[in-house]
């Protein structure tokens, strides 16, 4: 198949690379010239694994890159819109940018195409985009919107893509349904499992995935749900680590006992310091808006977004408990990103709570594997970034973990305890064992778990403090 993908960043890369290698003609359409112009020369401008791999296969054959939409729109069976849908003021998804590619695509339907919505929308946006683009001029018989929602994580986004859970299209007749089944015919047909170049599968993927299809309007709702439901799952799991903060009791032996309930499942019952990213802040603020408007008042998402913000702070309240004062004090920060796997710093609650502790006067030294580029441009001056995370710990008075990343699981901890001042570690993601961590000297602080005092860190402390 022919397929256009308007919007070049983490979605629409992702997609454009993988539907390349499923086979289809694929041109990445992005009004961002200097971006076009860096992917033209082979660079690729986010952090994603499998994708330079996948860029580097297909480039200049299955995959082109344009600034030239209504170029790419006649050339195309299929044209998915996976621009941004960011927040505005009130909450409400700013639909501009899928306004204006639906405004363009318009003048070039001269044959059928199906309009496909990728980027996540409120419901009705597949009736608004068929407006749109008839206002602008469209034949009606030569065109269908669809609505195929993108389940991806950052970090992981190549791999969910092509070993999905399921594949939900939204389509109101079978001409556009038969399109959309001819698109993903080589995953749900198991085809593409079957190839010796395929991604490696991940454990968990049941192939071949099945392809779920719906009205418009309940494929829209799908995917604010989906997303809503699992932030309530990371909400809800933060909440009873508080509990378990206050009673003494382990989170990580709570979430066992429920997660192996297979109702419940245990996927996304990590206690941390909040989700963050792109996606689930402003879905959810979304999702709610959309409901005020027709007439529910759902007020479960204000709670689970409450218990989210509540989180950072409870755990910088730790880092005081722990510390006693801040101002002054040297700490190492191993993470930045959102999440592990990712450069993306969008909404990430590691910023967010450097910010707090510049503000609180201490010093920072930041470590992130992919996003300290970007954080550079949005963290206060004063904050350092070093090339590793021993570096980063250096001289430290604590360090204090905040993104997941398998770098950081796999750190030599008795080179850490060597680099610090005081061998303290609060960690904000649950990522070691507090056995492990006293073992090696440390006195250590998670989520949700009793503190893993060391009494040799505090004699180490005592005679380090005595040399100072
Ligand atoms: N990032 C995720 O993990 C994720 C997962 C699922 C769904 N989504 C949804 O997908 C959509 C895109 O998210 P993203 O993270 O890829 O955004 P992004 O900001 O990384 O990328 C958007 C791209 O669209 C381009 N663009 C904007 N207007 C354009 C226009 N008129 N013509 C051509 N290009 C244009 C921008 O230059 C940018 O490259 C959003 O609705 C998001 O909610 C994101």
């Amino acid at each position: 198949m022919r397929v256009a993908v308007v919007g070049s960043g983490y979605v629409g890369l992702v997609t454009g690379a993988c539907f390349a290698d499923l086979g289809h003609e694929v041109v990445l359409v992005d009004n961002d010239e200097k971006k076009l112009e860096a992917l033209r020369k082979g660079e690729v401008p986010i952090h994603e694994k499998f994708l330079p791999e996948l860029l580097a296969k297909h480039r200049g054959t299955r995959i082109k890159f344009s600034g030239d939409l209504q170029a790419a729109t006649r050339a195309s069976d299929a044209i998915f819109i996976a621009v941004g849908t960011p927040p505005t003021e009130s909450g409400d998804a700013d639909m501009s940018y899928v306004e204006s590619v639906a405004r363009e695509i318009s003048g070039a339907i001269e044959g059928y195409k199906v309009v496909v919505e990728k980027s996540t929308v409120p419901v009705y946006t597949n009736e608004w985009v068929r407006t749109i683009i008839l206002r602008n001029g469209a034949d009606p018989d030569l065109f269908d919107i669809a609505s195929n929602p993108e389940f991806l994580r950052e970090g992981t986004a190549v791999t969910d893509f092509l070993y999905p859970d399921r594949i939900v299209v939204g389509v109101e007749n079978e001409r556009a349904a038969d399109v959309m089944r001819k698109i993903y015919d080589p995953l749900t047909s198991g085809w593409y499992y079957g190839r010796a170049d395929a991604i490696p599968r991940p454990d968990r993927a049941q192939t071949p995935p099945r392809l779920i299809a719906t009205s418009a309007q309940s494929a829209e709702i799908i995917k604010h749900a989906s997303n809503a439901f699992l932030a309530m799952k990371i909400s809800f799991i933060n909440a009873v680590a508080s509990i378990c903060d206050s009673v003494g009791a382990n989170v990580q032996q709570v979430c066992e006992g429920i997660g192996t309930d297979s109702r419940i499942g245990p996927r996304f019952l990590n206690p941390g310091i909040g989700y963050g990213g792109s996606c689930f802040p402003k879905d959810l603020l979304a999702f709610r808006a959309v409901a005020k408007e027709g007439g529910y008042d759902f007020r479960l998402l204000e709670e689970v977004i409450r218990i989210n913000e509540e989180q950072r702070h409870r755990f910088l309240k730790k880092v005081r408990s722990v510390l006693w004062t801040l101002r002054g004090k040297r700490l190492g920060v191993l993470g930045l990103a959102f999440k592990g796997g990712t450069d993306d710093i969008r909404e990430s609650p590691a910023l967010l709570l450097v910010e707090e502790l510049v503000r609180e006067g201490c010093r920072i030294c930041a470590y992130d594997p992919a996003a300290m580029e970007r954080a550079k441009e949005v963290l206060p001056m004063s904050v350092e970034f070093a090339s590793d995370a021993y570096s980063a710990a250096k001289d430290a008075d604590a360090v204090l973990l905040l993104t997941e990343w398998e770098e950081f699981a796999a750190l030599d901890l008795d080179r850490l305890r060597s680099v610090v001042r005081y061998p303290i570690v609060l960690d904000g993601r649950n990522l070691y064992d507090p056995a492990a961590m006293t073992a090696h000297g440390f006195s250590y602080y998670s989520i949700g778990r009793p503190a893993a005092v060391c009494e040799e860190a505090s004699n180490g402390r005592a005679k380090k403090q005595e040399r100072a």
